[in-house]
């Protein structure tokens, strides 16, 4: 059995682990093996979406791990069809009932989509779900400063999570200082780079990981946890799953997390929230 991954405290009170596993681009049956394998391993943390078409998996997996629900934290999305009040909340219950479950612990409005300009309201449901106790936690994917200036304005609440793209070849240094001045946690997604292998091939990444004797996704997961990061990564190798969480036992040097960071190719290589998202 691999460690388990410490957790930190979100605004409105929830621990949250600070390394979970991602499930995009898993149907639901590779999804009900690997999650129930994962939490067997020592995942506590499992993040799906709507969008990904594998709740049904998911929630069999954690039933079928036979883990206590609240040793467990859980995280799903809503798309944008769900962008109101009444229809947050529907989305929530539909989440629920495919995934099995009668809470969420973090509830995510999946990408802005801006052009729609309707996902204050989107937000104002998830403050009311929030303060009806069906969900421990809130968030906002895919956010920038400008669309979360909006929604913190309309309600005066803050999201507990952002969750965005994020590895060393992508800083976003604007939306971290955004999230630390307020105190909202970044959680990373396609933090060792996702499906490419710019990120772990990276020369620096290669030559680090030979210098600590580790793998170099395990490097890069290092380097969102010594930068103050959280993050969720994905993979269905048994193998990776146990790598992937045995990075609670090093640290990285600060010249190094800096180093990596300095790989940064600027904002550009982001996906661009204002004009991509569903
Ligand atoms: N909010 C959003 O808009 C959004 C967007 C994208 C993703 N996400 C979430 O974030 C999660 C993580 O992002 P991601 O899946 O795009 O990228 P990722 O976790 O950075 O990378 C996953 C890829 O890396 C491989 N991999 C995993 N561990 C490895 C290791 N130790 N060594 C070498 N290769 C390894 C995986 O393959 P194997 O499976 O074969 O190991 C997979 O191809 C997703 O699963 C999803 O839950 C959210």
């Amino acid at each position: 059995m691999a460690s388990t991954a410490p957790t930190v405290e979100l605004p409105h009170g929830a621990a949250m682990p600070v390394l979970g596993l991602g499930t995009w681009p898993m149907d639901d049956t590779e999804a009900e093996r690997v999650v129930a394998e994962a939490i067997g391993l020592g995942y506590r943390l499992i993040d799906t979406a709507e969008n990904y078409e594998n709740e049904r998996g998911v929630g069999a997996g954690v039933k079928a791990s036979g883990a206590a629900r609240e040793d467990l934290f859980v995280t799903t999305k809503f798309n944008k069809q769900w962008h109101g009040v009444e229809l947050a909340a529907e989305a929530c219950e539909r989440s629920l009932d495919r995934l099995g479950l009668d809470y969420l612990d973090l509830l995510l409005i999946h990408w802005p989509n801006p052009q729609q300009g309707q996902y204050v309201d989107a937000w104002k449901g998830l403050v009311r779900l929030l303060e009806q106790g069906r969900v421990k936690a809130i968030g906002t994917s895919n956010f920038k400063p400008s669309h979360l200036d909006r929604v913190i304005e309309a309600t005066g609440v803050i999201p507990d999570v952002n969750q965005i793209q994020l590895s060393p070849l992508t800083t976003r240094l604007e939306a971290r200082a955004y999230h630390k001045e307020r105190g909202i946690v970044t959680q990373s997604w396609s933090p060792i780079g996702g499906e490419g292998t710019a990120v772990r091939e990276d020369p620096l990444v290669l030559e680090l990981a030979e210098k600590y004797g580790k793998t170099p996704a395990q490097v890069v997961l290092r380097w969102h946890l010594d930068s103050g990061l959280t993050a969720v990564a994905k993979s269905s190798n048994r193998g990776r799953l146990v790598e992937n969480l045995e990075v609670f036992d090093f640290e990285l040097h600060p010249d190094d997390v800096m180093a990596l960071a300095a790989l940064d190719q600027g904002e550009g290589s982001a996906a661009d929230s204002d004009s991509f998202g569903h």
